[in-house]
Formats: C-alpha cells, sequence, structure tokens
C-alpha cells in the first residue's frame, strides 16, 4: 500500500521521530559499510520539472543503495511534455513503479499525481511545500543535540516553500518558530491558519530580523528568489541578509542552517556560510540519509 508525502502536515510527531531515528540507523550503517537491500526489487520514478542538485541525486543513490532502481524521468522527454494528462501519467506510472518521486510547480500537480496512482508519491519540492528537506533537516538538528520538541527556530528571507513546510513541522513537532521577512512575504496563509490551530508551539511573524534571531537556537535561509519566481526583485530581502553582525545580536550560539543552493553575498555572507557553526553541508550529507528513511517509511509501511 505505502503512503503518500505530499506535506509536513500527512505526517504524526511519531511518524517524524520515526523517520528520523530510522535515518540515523540508516546512516551508521553506511558508516560501517553494511549494505541493506530493504526495497530490493522495487522500481521509483523521479518526475523532476524544475532544476535539482541534491535532491534529486540523494534520492537516486539511495534508491540503488536500498537495491532498488531509480529511473529519472525528465518531463520534457515523456508524453507529458507533449500534453498527456497527469491523470493518465499517473495510471500508466502507477502499473510500472513502486513509487513516484515529483518535484514540480504547483502543490495542485502533486496532488493531482497523487490522487489519480495507486503508489506512493512523495513530494520532492512543490511552490507550497518541501518536505523531505524539512524532515531532513530535523534529523540534522537532532544530530546537534538539540531537542526537537523545544528549541527556537528563526528563519529569515522569503516566506517560501522551505518556510511553509517549518511552520506545519513546528505545528506537528512543537518547537518555536520566528519567521522574519519582508511585509508581503509571509508563509502560505492557508498553512499558518493550520499550524495556528493546532496551537501546539509559538509560530510568530515578525519584519524585524535582531527581534527574530535574539534567542534563537537555529537561524536558516534560504535563496530570495525561489524557482519559478525569477521576477522578483531582491532589494527588499537585503535586510534580512544573515551576517556576522546579525548573529552578534544573539544571546546564543545558534547553528546556521541553509538547504543549499546558497548565494553567498545575497541571503548570506560567504563568511558566516563558510564558517564552522553553518551545519549546511552537514545538512545535505544527511538528505541521503533521511531520505533513505522517508523511501522506506512511504513505501514499506
Ligand atoms: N536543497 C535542495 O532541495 O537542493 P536541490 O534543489 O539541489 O535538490
Ligand atoms: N526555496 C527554494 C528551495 C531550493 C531547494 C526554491 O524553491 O527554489
Amino acid at each position: 500500500m505505502g503512503r503518500n508525502l505530499l506535506e509536513i502536515s500527512d505526517l504524526k510527531k511519531n511518524d517524524i521521530k520515526k523517520i528520523i531515528r530510522r535515518a540515523g540507523e540508516l546512516k551508521e550503517l553506511k558508516k560501517q559499510g553494511k549494505s541493506l537491500k530493504s526495497l530490493e526489487g522495487m522500481s521509483v520514478g523521479l518526475l523532476f520539472e524544475k532544476q535539482s542538485t541534491r535532491t534529486r541525486l540523494s534520492f537516486q543513490a539511495g534508491l540503488f543503495q536500498l537495491g532498488a532502481q531509480a529511473i529519472y524521468l525528465n518531463p520534457v522527454d515523456t508524453q507529458l511534455g507533449r500534453g498527456e494528462t497527469i491523470a493518465d501519467t499517473a495510471k500508466i506510472l502507477s502499473s510500472y513503479l513502486d513509487g513516484i518521486i515529483i518535484r514540480t510547480y504547483g502543490q495542485n500537480k502533486a496532488l493531482e499525481l497523487s490522487y489519480h496512482s495507486s503508489v506512493p508519491v512523495i513530494n520532492a519540492l512543490t511552490d507550497l511545500e518541501h518536505p523531505t528537506q524539512i524532515i531532513s533537516d530535523l534529523f540534522s538538528i537532532s544530530e546537534q543535540g538539540i531537542d526537537l520538541e523545544n528549541f527556537k527556530l528563526a528563519f529569515l528571507g522569503d516566506g517560501n516553500n522551505i518556510a511553509n513546510s517549518f511552520v506545519a513541522a513546528s505545528a506537528t513537532m512543537g518547537f518555536n518558530l520566528s519567521i522574519c521577512v519582508p511585509p508581503g512575504h509571509e508563509p502560505n496563509a492557508r498553512v499558518m491558519g493550520e499550524a495556528m490551530e493546532l496551537g501546539n508551539s509559538e509560530i510568530g511573524v515578525t519584519y524585524n530580523p535582531a527581534d527574530a534571531v535574539r534567542d534563537a537556537d537555529i537561524i536558516y535561509t534560504d535563496v530570495w528568489i525561489s524557482m519559478g519566481e525569477e521576477r522578483k526583485g531582491t532589494e527588499v530581502f537585503k535586510p534580512f541578509q544573515v551576517n556576522s553582525k546579525l548573529l552578534s545580536l544573539c544571546s546564543k550560539n545558534p547553528f546556521v542552517m541553509h538547504c543549499l543552493p546558497a548565494h553567498r553575498g545575497e541571503e548570506i555572507t560567504a563568511q558566516v556560510m563558510d564558517s564552522p557553526f553553518c551545519i549546511a553541508f552537514a545538512q545535505a550529507e544527511n538528505k541521503l540519509h533521511a531520505g533513505k528513511a522517508i523511501l522506506e517509511f512511504c513505501l514499506l509501511d
């Protein structure tokens, strides 16, 4: 049967804890050079309509390591590129594959694919959310000895897919979140509303970076211009840059995180990006281990 992962809200707190625990086990096994073919004989399609380095490669390598076949589907080369519908495509892919990983523009497309698919669909980034990234990032945070139910994350920049997934994750896990964005760039209203309704954590939106970071354990940033939003200007985001002046206002010694790709000199300075307290490259590595745990959770459970 398996399960879809389209948004963070598809998961309960215990699901996230279970995936993170498993990511740790899989990371340890890999370090010991032990192989585990838990997905032996399976085939998974990766339908990516946007660029990707980390997500695509970590899923492809992870599938191979677990004994499964990864099939990359470039929409331009499939009949989707000539107008075949998502619904028909979903039915066809379901009859060949054991799972589909999709990176696309609108969340509706991923939803439509899952609606017509009889195999699990995993969202590898849409304009609305990037759930696999945030699960992997929670794994990275827990590796630093931080209690996932009791810390504060400050997100600076654009209220984009990463911000939305953190809003939902905060409500699910119970950690506190300060979203610091320019006016007009707040996270998605529906995701915010659902998180507020759950009421499990403090989620605030502020326009003042100093307020956001003051007591933060984690400072997180992402590109100012997400894929598909290239028409937006960067000027309005400049006060939200993560730089050493901003970090000097923190009362704790926060870790700095970035899902990458980074634009040094825009959302983060090179000095901060390349400093020892920036764990962006550990995050990138963990996408392999967390991705494998997500695959097992969605395809086997
Ligand atoms: N962080 C992330 O999703 O990177 P890619 O766009 O390279 O997959
Ligand atoms: N917000 C970024 C994330 C890239 C991993 C984007 O959607 O382009």
